[in-house]
């Protein structure tokens, strides 16, 4: 089963297995993909992994959210994604790219822009950010890839939308599930326009916030399903704040931890559901996928090894070496490229 064809829309997969996506840390400071990063696609895309999400990137300078992140909110920056996606293609890959903005999770300290607060957003700034988004989608598509992610997870900003515990405006964005939805539902209905309904447009969202007068389990699968009947070709669901130091989305431990909050969404929804958070097991993903989800998604174990889909595959059923410590996490705060400590030490 996890090396059964699927497919998401019209996007047809190899197998289950999804390198969610993954900041690096290698791109150039203007947000350009450089040869460090193309190296590391390849070796993904040698590896096996059915879909490849890349590493969010910001659609909007002031959303950029960590070091060397990559960005494509200008035309100048799609030759080098084409670079990118055409390498991954010519080796039997499939790659989406994650877009992003973070919202009042930008760092002055970092990119000298003052993050954005949802709650004092004009008409006219929410207008010019999701054409931001659109514009990035439009990017996006000319360089190649094979659909786009939104990053509507983690409480960046399009989670930040659906949140009460962010979203504290009284307009058509906040208040009802419905008015903290629209963000990203026009966004969505207005890339589907442009981009054609055909064109795979994924979205990444927490299932809870896990955080009180966060978003909850309830509100989050009405949102799903108000993205599914727009057109959202897949969803695939995560957890938990990136403010949070416990129930965040990188837990310290193993096993599959958003595994029956996902199985709720997949009574409740017709497209494909992708499973994140904590799979380091061939029998996690076997079992996950016996149990009706989809497809099945991992970051940390592809920082640690990113031939483990490969392994799999060969045949072996050693576990993934990550031990889930999230010391690779640390590459964010020393703005160095992300690596796996474990294998170095
Ligand atoms: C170093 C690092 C970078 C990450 N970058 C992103 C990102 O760019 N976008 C995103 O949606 N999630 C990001 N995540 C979260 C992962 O995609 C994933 O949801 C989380 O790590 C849980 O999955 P895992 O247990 O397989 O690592 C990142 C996680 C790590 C450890």
């Amino acid at each position: 089963m996890p090396f059964s064809e699927i497919k998401i829309g019209r996007l047809k997969l190899k197998n289950r297995f999804v390198r969610s996506a993954t900041w690096e840390g290698m791109a150039e400071k203007d947000g350009s993909v450089t040869d460090e990063l193309i190296e590391l696609y390849k070796r993904l895309s040698k590896a096996e992994i059915g879909l490849i999400i890349t590493g969010h990137t910001y659609v909007s300078k002031e959303g950029k959210a960590t070091p060397r992140q990559l960005g494509l909110y200008k035309d100048e920056l799609i030759s080098g994604f084409k670079r990118l996606v055409t390498q991954v293609h010519q080796l039997g890959g499939k790659i989406l790219i994650q877009l992003s903005h973070s919202g009042r999770f930008g760092r002055k300290e970092f990119f000298g822009l003052t993050p954005l607060d949802l709650n004092r957003l004009t008409k006219k700034e929410i207008e010019r950010l999701i054409q931001a988004f659109c514009l990035a989608s439009e990017r996006a598509k000319e360089a190649g890839f094979d659909g786009i992610q939104f990053h509507a997870a983690h409480g960046y900003l399009i989670s930040q939308f659906f949140s009460p515990l962010f979203n504290r405006r009284d307009d058509e964005y906040g208040g009802s599930v419905r008015n903290r939805a629209r963000f990203a539902e026009q966004i969505l209905s207005y890339v589907k326009k442009r981009l054609g309904s055909e064109y795979p447009v994924l979205f990444k969202i927490n299932c809870q916030d896990f955080s009180s007068s966060g978003l909850t389990l309830k509100d989050s699968i009405q949102i799903a399903k108000i993205l599914a009947n727009e057109g959202a070709d897949a969803i695939e669901i995560s957890g938990g704040l990136l403010i949070s130091k416990e129930k965040g989305p990188c837990r310290p431990y193993k096993g599959p931890y958003f595994l029956e909050q996902a199985l709720y969404f997949k009574e409740q929804l017709e497209i494909p559901v992708i499973l994140v958070g904590g799979i380091r097991s061939y029998k996690d993903a076997e079992d996950a996928l016996a149990k009706g989800i989809d497809l099945v998604s991992m970051s940390r174990p592809f920082i640690c090894e990113p031939e483990l889909v490969k392994k799999w595959k060969s045949g072996a059923r050693e576990d993934s070496k990550c031990n889930s410590d999230n010391l690779c996490l640390k590459s964010v705060k020393t703005k160095q490229p992300v690596r796996c400590w474990k294998n170095e030490n």
